[in-house]
């Protein structure tokens, strides 16, 4: 099996030693179409296309600066982690992808603007500002494509997070994966809204990719979700090109409550809503019965992401004060 220094390889045939010091920025995602269940674990391709939509500037912003000493310096948030930590490894070895030739340690300096592994996807937005970060402290001057695919081999959803709007994440038959990135879709929505909904912002118990593992191995109800997601993928182009706010979210709720349903179904059983959650589904589903269309899409975590237009927003903020809101288009 093709490991992730093999794509490199491809990718990079050549590389100069890393010079100065480079900080990007990259916005989280929303998946409308979720991405859930791996055809290759190593590589994370994905077993179907997904579609997101992009946080604006809610996100990640990251600097590398090459280091004369042996080991990477790793911060987050204005903290030094631990070395031994599961963060700073998973970040030093996203790093050797690109040091495979030559030894060379950083110092990452990583803001996130979202809580940390909360079900906000703040590994997707992480993993794509350091791939910019690294291609230009490297002075690759790689093509989005490329650095979707390597954002995508640190974690699946990154590949999306290179892009603001509406983001397509093409799952891709080659074994190497070049052809799985993603590509902006050009359509604007000005006035879609994000409301984020904060059950619980601590740490999750069970992560993204354990718990889709666990899914593909034991839940029954995993065989139909492929299909699911092609057909909502469908319902999704539609939505957007023809502006109908009604499907777009009708669609985004049904495919996060399939997915959720592929958790619980697992063994032993995954579910990540809490009670408020839970009340908070109720909420939305109470408000559409009243005629506020507003609908939810959810994660690997107990929080809620509402997505509805900006019209809406006054009758919400009842139901929901404190209410995040971003709008990925603007007003
Ligand atoms: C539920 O991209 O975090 O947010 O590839 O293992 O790092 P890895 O998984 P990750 O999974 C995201 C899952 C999701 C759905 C989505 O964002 O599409």
């Amino acid at each position: 099996m093709l490991t992730k220094a093999d794509v490199m390889d491809k990718l990079l045939p050549s590389l100069s030693p890393a010079k100065s010091s480079h900080e990007h920025f990259a916005p989280s995602n929303i998946a409308l179409c979720k991405y859930w269940g791996k055809r290759n674990a190593e590589l994370n391709l994905p077993i179907n296309s997904s579609l997101s939509v992009s946080l604006k500037d809610l996100g990640t912003k990251t600097s590398v600066t090459p280091i004369d000493q042996e080991t990477d310096d790793i911060w987050l948030n204005g903290s030094k982690v631990s070395a031994d930590s599961q963060f700073a490894k998973r970040i030093s070895a996203f790093i050797d992808l690109f040091r495979l030739r030559q030894a060379q340690a950083f110092r990452v300096e990583t803001h996130n603007n979202i809580p940390t592994a909360a079900g906000l996807a703040s590994s997707a937005s992480g993993f794509a500002a350091l791939t910019s970060a690294l291609n230009d402290a490297y002075g690759l001057d790689l093509a989005p494509e490329a650095r979707s695919i390597i954002a995508r081999m640190g974690s699946g959803s990154a590949c999306r997070s290179l892009y603001q709007g509406f983001v397509e994440w093409r799952m891709g038959d080659r074994d190497d994966g070049l052809d799985s990135h993603a590509h902006a879709i050009s359509t604007r929505w000005d006035g879609l809204c994000i409301g984020l909904v904060k059950i619980d912002v601590s740490e999750k118990s069970v992560d993204s990719r354990s718990g889709m593992q666990r899914t593909i191995e034991s839940s029954h109800l995993y065989k139909s979700w492929p299909d699911q997601a092609n057909a909502d993928l469908i319902k999704l182009h539609k939505a957007i090109d023809s502006r109908d706010f009604t499907l777009l979210g009708s669609t985004a709720e049904h495919n996060a409550m399939s997915m959720h349903a592929t958790f619980a179904s697992s063994w032993p059983p995954l579910l990540y809503w809490q009670p408020e959650s839970i009340k908070a589904m109720q909420s939305v589903w109470m408000l559409r019965d009243q005629g506020v269309e507003v609908y939810f899409t959810m994660d690997a975590g107990p929080n809620l992401k509402l997505i509805f237009e900006q019209q809406t927003l006054p009758q919400l903020l009842l139901h929901f004060p404190e209410l995040e809101v971003v709008q990925p288009f603007g007003e």
